[in-house]
């Protein structure tokens, strides 16, 4: 038919469009550029070597003293957060709040970004610390956000004197949302 090799209507290409947008997306998560890492999903042993060149006093201690430097003026809950890299790097952070109040940024991401931010991909625990006796655990979005880039890592809850709890990431966040169902 004459006409059949024409364009086809703008409601049919933008379809299409879409159709490739959708395909070059799915490409790309095939391709390895993802942005997420995979490795950091495997569980590492609690008591193992991989768990890097801290012991948990000088990882919650870094948390203790992050937490110094909470802006935390609204609430008065001031927050610490150390995060451990693979090689036992420890990138320190804590909770930043503002009068906004919905601004407010968790000890735990501030951590994670700082880390992220330099470069950090592969991290085996965090430590969070406030001045509470019952621990303090990261909220929802921080759990989201840990798993993403951070996959099943060691939780250690501490307040100023002591350590109240050692938990996976999978016991705070067991049935996660994450890229492996978009695949
Ligand atoms: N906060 C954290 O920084 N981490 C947590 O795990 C719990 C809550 C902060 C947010 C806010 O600045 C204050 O504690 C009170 O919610």
């Amino acid at each position: 038919m004459p006409g059949s090799d024409k364009p086809v209507s703008g409601e049919r290409r933008s379809l299409r469009d879409r159709r490739a947008g959708t395909e070059r997306r799915a490409a790309k998560r095939r391709s390895g550029v993802d942005r997420r890492n995979e490795a950091a999903w495997q569980p590492i042993a609690l008591d193992g070597a991989a768990t890097g060149a801290l012991d948990d006093t000088a990882l919650v201690a870094a948390a203790v003293d992050a937490r110094e430097h909470a802006r935390a003026r609204y609430s008065g809950f001031q927050v610490g957060a150390a995060l451990e890299t693979d090689n036992g790097d420890v990138i320190t952070g804590c909770n930043i709040e503002n009068a906004t109040y919905g601004l407010t940024m968790c000890a735990e991401r501030v951590a994670l970004f700082k880390a992220l931010s330099d470069g950090r991909a592969v991290f085996t625990r965090i430590a969070v610390v406030a001045d509470t006796a019952d621990p303090t655990p990261p909220c929802g979005p921080c759990r989201q956000l840990l798993w993403e880039f951070c996959g099943d890592i060691e939780v250690v809850l501490a307040n100023l004197s002591e350590v109240k709890r050692r938990l996976r990431l999978s016991q705070l966040l067991p049935l996660p949302f994450d890229a492996r169902l978009l695949e």
